[in-house]
């Protein structure tokens, strides 16, 4: 192989990792159970605690791409840019917020996508809230495990699978979210890879975790680490990145040849988000 080719097989397999920087990230309205209007966030340590996540995520073998929020200084969220888009290829599926706080960062997003080279594709009118109701795993991450519930629409699923169809062979399956605390799928689940994914089963309802077990092993996750955000972690290779204070996933994943690299996240908890929301996979 020419050693031109080589480099660029090599680099397109280095992940590439999506990030808001939280300038302007606070607590001004609430829209999940985690939103407690009287716990202020401290800014300062919530950027220390994002440079931290994103030297990890580097440090993991990934490259980190940088959005700034400039022009978005009402929209506190837009630091969680899990939920900008569904990307295949290079469609991004925008999102749809569900609230109408969060609607205004769609604009931004599409900016981004625009100006990176992705097509923009999606349905204003159909809510969904991107990657963080829509994640890969599964036999050859074929299957896109997308969450139904207050956030994203069942009428995403087909237009999902219509619009980002290449024609290659995958498919959507709807996960049914029925805990108001696990409101997008990445709250309460996560494909470290194509064999296997760690979950809350609470958050779903029973057919679900049926359906879900027919396309990826499980590996269950307590209540208590659920609560405390275990399963919104970044994966990057063997690399597990996730929230600290969850030992009891961690021993479980290092017996399986994971590495668990805990950071710490609790300015973001307080909107109800931790790493993975942060990230979105590009
Ligand atoms: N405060 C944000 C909201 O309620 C948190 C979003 C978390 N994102 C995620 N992918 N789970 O929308």
């Amino acid at each position: 192989m020419a050693s031109s080719t080589l480099v660029r097989t090599l680099e397109h397999h280095v992940k590439r990792i999506l990030m808001v920087r939280p300038t302007h990230f606070e607590l001004k309205y609430s829209i999940n159970p985690w939103m407690d209007m009287k716990r202020g966030v401290n800014r300062e340590k919530a950027l220390k605690q994002w440079d931290q996540l994103k030297y990890t995520i580097e440090n993991s073998g990934a490259k980190v791409e940088v959005m700034e929020s400039t022009g978005a200084e009402s929209l506190p969220d837009i630091v969680f840019a899990a939920n900008a888009a569904i990307i295949k290829g290079n469609k991004a599926y925008l999102a749809s917020f569900a609230h109408p706080e969060r609607q205004g960062e769609r604009y931004f997003y599409e900016q981004w996508f625009t100006n990176n080279g992705y097509e923009c594709v999606g349905d204003q009118d159909i809510p969904s809230e991107g990657a963080g109701d829509a994640l890969w795993g599964g036999d050859q991450l074929r299957t896109l495990f997308m969450g139904v519930g207050t956030r994203t629409d069942v009428r995403a699923l087909r237009d999902v699978a219509n619009k980002l169809d290449d024609g290659t062979n995958w498919k959507v399956i709807g996960c049914r979210l029925v805990d108001p605390r696990f409101y997008h799928i990445d709250t309460a689940f996560c494909p470290l890879n194509e064999d296997v994914a760690i979950y809350y089963p609470y958050a779903f309802d029973h057919i679900t975790r049926h359906n879900m077990r027919n396309e990826t092993d499980l590996i269950e996750v307590s209540q208590k680490e659920a609560r405390n955000f275990a399963c919104n972690a970044v994966v990057v290779g063997q690399n597990v990145i996730m929230h600290q204070g969850n030992e009891e996933i961690a021993n479980k994943l290092v017996k399986l040849g994971f590495t668990v690299r805990f950071v710490d996240m609790s300015e973001f908890i307080k909107s109800g988000g931790s790493s993975k929301c942060c990230t979105l996979q590009i």
